[in-house]
């Protein structure tokens, strides 16, 4: 069993260390109180907010999966314009292409969701962490170059700010996974960790972008937004859609529950509740009405 890991020590090669890096993981944290209830309540209400963002967004994958994907087949790739115009324009391999690439590793990432990040997979299978590991960063990696390529070919829907805002984001999430992947090569395992968080911040961010307009729209009748994504909740959310994530990546990556009063533990316990409450209505409303006619019909 692994001892306590402190930032900046290096946890060298061995898997067993690796694996005791579990992120929440009250018992390998010097002075954890494992029977304290207020621990227990936070890492349950942790727990609760990963599985329902993680359904959610294996949600919106399984639909990108069937809806967009499962045109391909059946040469109706001309249903993809029935959500973004121009996402399919006879005549433009490079847009297809990447757009089709894009969607498929981007569906990937969010079925996988924060696999990687459970000690407990890290700690019993750490070959399967390494192989799935690989498939993620790749997968990461090609849906950023995807999304960059298609908008070299076609630029997005809002014009010249989106295409700059998801461009940064692509540029992003490719660098994100290129330094998970070498971290993690160079055994440097506690930086590895903390840019596997970013990585996953980002991906999932194309989860909460969807979501954050669905609650967005109906509950300010659209202010700021207009059908060609222009106005100026449109170009704000182009940049800071996902900023959001990486703030509460970087609070995750230098948590110390096991620090925490018991107070702010339940706090913080009863914010993560309130969020997963908030997931949990925004996907009811989103299988209802987008997701589940899509996949239905798809
Ligand atoms: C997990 C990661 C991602 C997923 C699941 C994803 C999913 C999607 C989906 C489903 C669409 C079609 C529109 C819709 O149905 O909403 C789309 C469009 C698009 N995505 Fe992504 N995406 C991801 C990451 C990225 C990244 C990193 C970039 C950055 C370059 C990007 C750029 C774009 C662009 C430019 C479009 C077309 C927008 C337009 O036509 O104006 N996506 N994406």
């Amino acid at each position: 069993m692994a001892g306590p890991i402190e930032v900046g020590q290096s946890a060298g090669r061995d898997p067993a260390v690796w694996g005791a890096m579990a992120t929440w993981d009250f018992k390998a944290r010097p002075g954890a109180a494992r029977t304290d209830w207020s621990a227990a309540t936070l890492r349950w209400s942790g727990l609760a907010l990963a599985a329902a963002s993680w359904f959610s967004a294996a949600f919106f994958g399984v639909f990108i999966l069937v809806f967009y994907l499962g045109a391909a087949p059946a040469g109706r790739l001309a249903v993809w314009n029935s959500n973004l115009p121009r996402l399919y324009e006879p005549g433009h391999p490079l847009a297809l292409w990447s757009i089709g690439a894009h969607f498929a590793t981007g569906a990937a990432l969010l079925l996988l969701g924060p696999v990687q990040l459970i000690g407990a997979v890290r700690r019993r299978w750490p070959g399967v962490h390494r192989w799935v590991g690989r498939f993620y960063v790749s997968a990461a990696g090609i849906a950023g170059l995807g999304g960059l390529g298609f908008i070299l070919a076609e630029g997005t829907v809002g014009g010249p700010p989106m295409s700059v805002g998801f461009g940064l984001y692509g540029a992003l999430m490719v660098i994100a996974a290129a330094w998970t992947w070498r971290l993690a090569r160079a055994g440097r395992f506690e930086a590895h960790r903390a840019w596997a968080i970013r990585l996953y911040a980002l991906a999932v961010a194309s989860w909460l972008y969807r979501m954050e307009y669905g609650f967005w729209l109906p509950l300010t009748h659209h202010a700021g937004h207009t059908e060609s994504f222009t106005g100026p909740f449109d170009v704000v959310m182009a940049f800071f859609f996902y900023v959001p994530n990486l703030l509460v990546a970087e609070l995750f990556i230098r948590a110390a529950p096991s620090k925490l009063g018991p107070a702010v533990r339940v706090t913080v316990a009863a914010g993560l509740n309130l969020a997963t409450a908030v997931v949990l209505l925004g996907t009811y409303y989103f299988a209802r009405y987008y997701w589940g006619p899509g996949i239905l019909g798809g």
